[in-house]
């Protein structure tokens, strides 16, 4: 057993057990869980959903989906947790069917004095009729309920107040855990971690020292199956909203100096609440790539953005003109996650001189670079020096991914990585005035190549001041 292992039996029950992310993401954490000796001796997981399928087609899937998404099985300890797996089908608005579900659980766990944890994995509109039903069937023992809810919460911010008002007049702020599976990613918690360890890193990452901030989210494949969420949701509200503007927090917000859970939510939502957009045509850039139509139960005359790019401030006279820039998009050249902070230059550099950077790829590669500048030779040529490290951690090192580590962490009451809701509101705000802007300039929505590197037109929120997206772009695989 670990030492940070879970310590008390538990029933988990995963809402939307047919899903997707259910099989490449939530299955394999349990997998993960059961491997490193994180789970206590008793324990039950409970995939609920409206498809019809017995429980021993669902352990079989369980299984196949665990073999499909981890590099190495070990079948002892697969089969040991399959043991422990359970299958309900149901509507998610049937009080009865919910009964008959905890009556089920009930018979299976033997009624002990056991936590019930509700993992959501299904689309927000289904969340309150979910919390009502269980409001219902766990009347007497609601104290012993937790909430896991995946991003999105709400549509808005007046979605997500109204969403929260309702689930926190059943709950108690500490039930409730707001995922966003971003911070559960080892190299994102590295931006954090990096800052708090290394001063000479820490003094330079201030407003006054950075000429501006980059981060760039590009994914190679479309939107798949998923017309149904995302034609309705767009890039902005799907990545910018929560993925984006907490990364941006992690490089912006000041350093706690306890580091516990209370006080890093407050420092990312400070930051967050003083994020603006400048509101101007020339701030965002919005795109949608060219097979976007032909995709499955995509709406043939869909103007919803595929891509964005995005110019940020920050309302504080520390961060007084350091521009934020954000672009994220699919169906582009690669798939790559960084974080690019440039530092100002000394006022007898020139324009040609390429200035300080500090590089943090978060992936697929996870590593950091700093870029130097060396006057050498007779010629006295800047030569532009890399530092680069790998700062990946995987399983075989004992690190988890991104949903385990978080599942692990909201098992043990441990909120750090989880989104306060203040947090989830400023987000809301931002993203709210950048839809507005769009709808009110009528930013044209272009169109670009699938594979391509996004649209051209990217560079105008950088050009404004003068400067330029900085690529990383993978080594090409041959
Ligand atoms: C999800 C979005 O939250 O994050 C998806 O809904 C997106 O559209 C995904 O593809 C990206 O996650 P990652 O970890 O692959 O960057």
């Amino acid at each position: 057993m670990k030492e940070n292992h879970i310590l008390k039996p538990f029933v988990f029950t995963l809402f939307g057990a047919s899903g997707n992310l259910a099989k490449i993401k939530l299955f394999p954490s349990f997998y993960q869980l059961a491997f490193f000796g994180y789970l206590p001796d008793e324990y039950y997981i409970f995939g609920y959903s409206r498809t019809e399928k017995t429980e021993k087609e669902f352990k079989k899937e369980f299984a196949d989906a665990v073999r499909a998404n981890e590099k190495v099985v070990d079948e002892k300890v697969l089969s040991k947790l399959i043991e422990h797996v359970y299958y309900f089908h149901g509507q998610y608005d049937d009080l009865a069917r919910f009964t008959e579900f905890h009556d089920y659980v009930h018979e299976v766990s033997k009624g002990g004095d056991i936590e019930h944890t509700s993992y959501f994995s299904v689309p927000p509109s289904v969340y309150e009729n979910i919390i009502t039903n269980l409001v219902s069937v766990h009347e007497h023992d609601r104290e012993r309920v937790r909430l896991i809810i995946e991003k999105p919460f709400g549509n808005d911010e007046e979605s997500a107040e109204d969403l929260y008002h309702f689930v926190s007049s059943h709950f108690e702020e500490e039930q409730i855990f707001l995922l966003d599976h971003y911070l559960g990613k080892t190299a994102v918690q590295s931006i954090l971690q990096l800052r708090h360890s290394n001063r000479f890193l820490n003094l330079m990452m201030r407003g006054s020292e950075i000429a501006n901030i980059q981060i760039t989210a590009f994914e190679d494949y479309g939107i798949g199956e998923r017309a149904g969420y995302f034609d309705n949701t767009g890039i902005i509200r799907d990545m910018v909203q929560s993925h984006l503007l907490q990364s941006l927090a992690l490089v912006t917000m000041s350093i706690p100096l306890r580091q516990s859970a209370e006080s890093i939510q407050r420092e990312r939502n400070s930051v967050l609440s003083a994020v603006y957009s400048p509101l101007h045509e020339h701030d965002i850039v919005i795109g949608q790539y060219s097979s976007y139509h032909t995709e499955k139960d995509v709406p043939e005359n869909s103007s919803t953005e595929t891509f964005a790019a995005l110019r940020l401030k920050i309302d504080r006279d520390t961060w007084h003109n350091v521009p934020l820039y954000l672009r994220t998009g699919k169906k582009l050249c690669e798939k790559h996650t960084f974080v690019v902070v440039e530092f100002k230059k000394f006022e007898y550099q020139s324009d040609d001189d390429e200035p300080n950077r500090f590089v943090i790829e978060l992936q697929p590669e996870e590593r950091i670079s700093l870029k130097l500048l060396n006057k050498i030779g007779p010629e006295e040529i800047y030569q532009e020096v890399t530092t680069t490290d790998s700062i990946a951690c995987s399983v075989e090192d004992g690190c988890l991914k991104d949903h385990t580590s978080l599942i692990l962490s909201a098992m043990r009451g441990e909120r750090t990585y989880f989104l306060s809701f203040p947090e989830v509101i400023s987000t809301w705000k931002i993203t709210d005035a950048i839809i507005q802007t769009i709808q009110d300039k009528k930013i044209p929505l272009e169109i670009y190549e699938d594979g391509s590197c996004g649209p051209d037109s990217q560079s105008n929120v950088t050009n404004r001041d003068n400067f330029k997206w900085y690529d990383v772009h993978l080594p090409k695989q041959i």
